[in-house]
């Protein structure tokens, strides 16, 4: 069964019988793919515990198939195309050939650093290729890498790495980002301080920042690749993997405590990424295809990486932001290297947006040819904008509704064969059962309808497991409503049977696409020594999507407000990463609660967004005073 469909018309019968028959239609899918062995069941689930397995007694290594099977077709054909940060240093590309000798290379470096199949190894990389070389790497060997992005902070790297007790990092000197120079390699010293698990830091050079290396726990990179040069090692055989391995864990947000390692295996998740990617981008072989996310979130993990590789295709890798050195970067990288799909996030859209059409206007964009977004809802200006100044009205846009816990594309266009709406996701790829549900949990039928989103049926790129908590992955998703996965979206139906993702139900932020759990933040602010007690609420922001609003109860603050909010600030990036810094910050005497002690953020939410003439109830509250003084401080 081909991963692609051709037309409308095939949507709708290949989306009819991938209902009907759910393990035929995965069967047909899979058969794409390179197993050692082939699988013995489909799928054996139930969404109580959860269990979900797919494909088992089928052996397999990704990298086989994101690698190997191409060399002899696609060997000379570039895998990863490179761009830096600064535009004056020279690209790189690897081909197919390329990409595997360093895989392979590396691969045998972990090993002589004894990293065995099943061990975690904690990433903890900027944007560069050696990135994507030792993600495969482990893949390799059967190492399970948990990809830290390198905006967290060292208290954030800490937190993961001992969640899943990790015997390695790999990293960096350090990072070029836009202007800056990050120094990774302090921040993961800092981490490593309570991190008894680490036994060895491998250390790549890109910034020549000087780092400290203590002895017996810190080599370079480049003198470990050196030892198997020597060794002249350098083929690496793939170790044979079960396809329910775990191949990743992922740490994401969540609506309370700290983030959850979100467990992907090596079976589902190769089948799922693969076939997302060909079907919804439409890719055909020789296309040039850039996703600007970052490989440290789910994104950059199924559409740099694997999927892309998995199907042959020539993945863009871009190291830099897109503001520098100005707002025409990501234009300028579409003409150097003759782009065809360009993948990106309504955030980065609007942030282009604003600084005027000058910087895409001239531009040589006449290759694009698809285009999509991710990780947010998108505004209709922004919609147009993309449409008309990018895509030159000719481009389909695929709007993807995903999530970390999806493994890849959910509800989502396919580039060219299924309609497009502004705003809209759309419908779902075959495979997905979506359902919308009420407060009681019943499913509401028919169209012209919204809801809270679940998927009724497994798929095979779905979590199946939080690490070492699987009771959590239970609560998280599969507790609100029995015998569904809740997404904790929450999702209109059109009458047309569109799908339109409204955005989070709880209490989930999504700040410039990324996820950020209130929970954490304001575990994060009361960690100041000044502060009592605080509340952390979401406001639409013209360029973030939502921006950060703390309401924060700190009784000796007079007079001394500015410097407060600097160090709360700075509190919060040491705690979690700059990514999670409260925009706002207002100072109240008291929160609103209930005589429970329950803070009411419906209250909250509605005077960070300026709605203050309509709070509703707030008769059950302790002390409804409260809020007057809330509402006349308002920023
Ligand atoms: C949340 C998942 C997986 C992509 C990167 C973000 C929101 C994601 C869309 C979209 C509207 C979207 C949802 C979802 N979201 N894509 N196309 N339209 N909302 O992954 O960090 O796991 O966040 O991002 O709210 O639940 P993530």
């Amino acid at each position: 069964m081909n991963l692609k469909v051709s037309s409308f018309d095939e949507y709708k019968q290949v989306y009819k019988q991938s209902v009907e028959q759910p393990e035929q239609f995965w069967d047909g899918i899979a058969e794409n793919f390179l197993w050692r062995k082939k699988w013995d069941k489909t799928l054996e689930w139930n969404f109580k515990e959860p269990n979900v397995k797919w494909f088992q007694g089928g052996k397999l290594n990704i990298t086989e198939n994101c690698l190997d099977r191409h060399l002899e077709t696609l060997g000379d054909t570039p895998a990863i195309i490179w761009e830096p940060n600064d535009p004056s240093e020279d690209h790189r590309i690897l081909t197919y050939r390329q990409l595997f000798d360093k895989v392979c290379q590396f691969a045998n470096v972990l090993k002589n650093n004894n990293v065995k199949k099943g061990d975690r190894i904690c990433i903890y990389m900027p944007m560069v290729p050696e990135l994507a070389i030792a993600i495969l790497a482990c893949a390799r060997i059967g190492a399970i890498h948990s990809v830290v992005f390198g905006g967290f902070s060292a208290q954030s790297i800490a937190d993961r790495i001992q969640d899943a007790d990790c015997s390695l990092v790999i990293t960096c000197d350090g990072a070029f980002r836009g202007a800056k120079d990050i120094p990774l390699k302090n921040v993961i010293d800092d981490a490593l301080v309570t991190c008894p698990s680490v036994k060895k830091v491998i250390v790549l050079t890109r910034t020549r920042t000087p780092v400290a290396m203590l002895k017996g726990r810190d080599v370079w990179w480049e003198d470990e690749i050196k030892k198997v040069e020597t060794q002249r090692n350098t083929t690496c055989e793939p170790e044979e993997m079960d396809a329910e391995d775990m191949l990743f864990i992922l740490y994401t947000s969540g609506s309370t405590g700290k983030p959850k390692g979100v467990v992907h295996t090596c079976g589902g998740y190769m089948v799922y990424a693969g076939y997302t990617f060909a079907n919804t981008f439409q890719y055909e072989p020789g296309e040039v295809y850039f996703c600007t996310a970052d490989i440290g979130w789910i994104t950059g993990h199924s559409y740099i990486v694997y999927g892309p590789l998995s199907q042959g295709a020539t993945s863009l890798m871009f190291e830099g932001i897109p503001t520098f050195p100005n707002a025409g970067r990501f234009w300028d990288i579409v003409a150097k290297f003759k782009v065809n799909i360009l993948y990106t996030a309504p955030t980065a859209i609007r942030s282009l947006m604003s600084f005027g059409d000058s910087f895409v206007e001239g531009k040589d964009l006449s290759s694009l040819k698809k285009l999509g977004t991710v990780g947010e809802p998108i505004n209709e200006e922004a919609w147009h904008w993309y449409d008309e100044k990018v895509g030159h009205g000719k481009c389909p846009i695929v709007d993807t509704w995903w999530q970390t816990e999806n493994g890849g594309h959910m509800i989502t266009p396919i580039a060219g064969i299924t309609p497009t709406k502004p705003g809209y996701a759309m419908l779902p790829l075959p495979g997905i059962q979506p359902v919308l549900v009420d407060e009681k949990g019943e499913v509401i039928e028919g169209n012209g309808v919204s809801g809270n989103l679940c998927i009724r049926f497994p798929w095979p790129g779905m979590i199946r497991t939080t690490y070492g908590d699987h009771e959590r992955c239970r609560q998280a998703y599969f507790a609100t409503y029995p015998d569904m996965y809740f997404t904790g979206d929450g999702c209109l139906r059109d009458e047309d049977g569109y799908y339109r993702i409204t955005g989070r139900v709880d209490d989930v932020l999504n700040v410039s696409g990324h996820r950020i759990g209130t929970a954490e933040v304001e575990n994060a602010i009361n960690m100041h020594s000044s502060v009592v007690e605080s509340a952390v609420v979401g406001y639409p922001h013209d360029i973030k999507g939502q921006g950060v609003y703390a309401f924060v109860v700190s009784p000796n603050v007079h007079g001394n407000e500015d410097l407060t909010r600097k160090d709360i600030i700075m509190t919060v990036s040491r705690i979690i990463g700059a990514i999670a810094k409260p925009d706002k910050i207002q100072f109240v005497s008291g929160l609103p609660k209930t005589r429970s002690g329950k803070i009411m953020r419906r209250i909250l939410r509605k005077i960070a967004e300026g709605e203050t003439s309509n709070l509703g109830d707030t008769s059950t509250l302790l002390d409804p005073g409260v809020v007057e003084e809330i509402k006349s401080g308002a920023l």
